[in-house]
């Protein structure tokens, strides 16, 4: 009889596009651990791109969906519903004084932040957005024009114009970018898929100094680097600065799609009625979701991620001396980053074999994003398991 997998892989090459090409098939997941078809159990370094950050199938996560979706679903937004303004409660409360739009996906979230920043700048005359090389804010074609990086827009131009790049950590460069026509800057705290690389304190210091100077928006996309993934919920947290602006994706459902941005007090009116928005950004359902992530990452997970954090970086420092392929460890909480003297790629299906998943970033960055409920004997378990992957790599 044919197997699951083979079963799978045909119905994928049949009928799906092919813009993946997922090679485990995965079948349950609980916590950080996941199974493949056959039984094989591996441990979650990736954590779906930063998703579940409470692990896979987290119960408080799994009874608040369960429940809701026996008692509204969707309503849209032409009604009210009793738990997205609860959601946004919420999030303002966790540091962040101001009003949310809740949308489905991180690259939805930032084209709302795109749009608040045109609609605020357009009656100036400013309309153009600065952003950083190597970002990555989304694969829609504004969010695309936004992101660092050419080659996710190679064979889709024209480019959107109001957008363009500079060097990331270097204010010299944002500050000669800058022009009349300059209406936001749009960072990522922690950049992500570049390659795992936080901003300095002092540079996200000056960034807020130079915007406020020149009444420029600060915009933050904390789509992959927010909800804890970096020890505090909003990323920004970690540095004394405070963005006008920012977006959320990713981890605010745990799995369950959900998107937000978030505009400080003094900006709250600029999206008025009929500016923008979404038929399922903030149904009952993803935002049942979205409380039940916000209440269970006030507990100690926080501080946990803090703590497994340090550990793993502190670790994972000290294999540079035994293995001179490894540049680099960097990161912020639990997202950390192992430059690699070669494509992250020819690792990853190493550890796959040896039952633990990671990600790349950029070319050569090795990518871990563990639950921030991974416990001491977890990432004793990743470090072994990296250890012995870097170990088959060739000298
Ligand atoms: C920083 C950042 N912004 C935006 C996005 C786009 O999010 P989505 O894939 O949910 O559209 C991503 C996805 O990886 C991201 O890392």
């Amino acid at each position: 009889m044919e197997s699951l997998k083979t079963k799978t892989k045909e119905r994928y090459q049949q009928y799906v596009m092919g813009t993946y090409a997922p090679q485990l098939l995965l079948v349950k997941g609980e916590g950080i651990w996941v199974w493949d078809d056959a039984g094989k159990k591996y441990l979650d370094f990736g954590s779906g791109i930063s998703v579940c950050n409470l692990g896979h199938c987290h119960p408080a996560v799994t009874e608040a969906i369960r429940r809701q979706s026996g008692i509204l679903v969707h309503t849209s937004n032409l009604f009210m519903n009793e738990v997205q303004p609860l959601l946004a409660e919420k999030l303002a409360g966790c540091g962040f004084d101001g009003v949310t739009f809740f949308a489905n996906s991180g690259a939805e979230a930032n084209e709302g932040l795109i749009k608040f920043a045109r609609k605020w700048g357009n009656p100036q005359g400013k309309n153009e957005i600065i952003t950083m090389e190597d970002s990555f804010h989304g694969r829609t074609l504004a969010t695309l024009a936004a992101t660092g990086r050419a080659k996710y827009r190679k064979d889709f131009q024209p480019d959107m114009p109001g957008f363009k790049q500079v060097k990331f950590n270097d204010i010299t460069a944002l500050r000669e970018a800058i022009t009349d026509q300059t209406a936001a800057v749009l960072l990522e705290p922690v950049q992500g898929e570049g390659g795992i690389l936080p901003a300095s304190g002092d540079y996200l210091k000056q960034v807020r100094e130079l915007c406020t100077e020149k009444n420029i928006l600060l915009m933050f996309d904390e789509v992959q680097c927010g909800t804890g993934r970096t020890g505090t919920f909003f990323a920004f947290q970690n540095y004394s600065v405070i963005p006008d602006a920012l977006s959320m994706a990713k981890a605010l459902g745990n799995g369950f799609p959900l998107g937000a941005i978030m505009v400080g007090r003094p900006f709250a009116g600029v999206l008025g009625v009929g500016t923008h928005a979404s038929t399922f950004g903030g149904t009952p359902l993803a935002c049942a979701a979205g409380c039940a992530v916000v209440d269970t990452l006030q507990g100690g997970v926080l501080a946990n991620c803090r703590e497994q954090g340090s550990y793993l970086l502190e670790k994972l420092t000290t294999l540079k001396d035994k293995f001179p392929c490894i540049k680099a460890v960097r990161g912020k909480g639990l997202m950390i980053g192992v430059v690699l003297d070669r494509p992250a790629a020819d690792l990853l299906p190493i550890l796959n074999e040896l039952g633990m998943i990671a990600l790349s970033a950029g070319e050569t960055v090795l990518r871990l994003l563990p639950p921030l409920t991974v416990t001491r004997e977890e990432c004793d378990l990743a470090l072994k398991i990296i250890e012995q992957g870097l170990a088959r790599l060739p000298a």
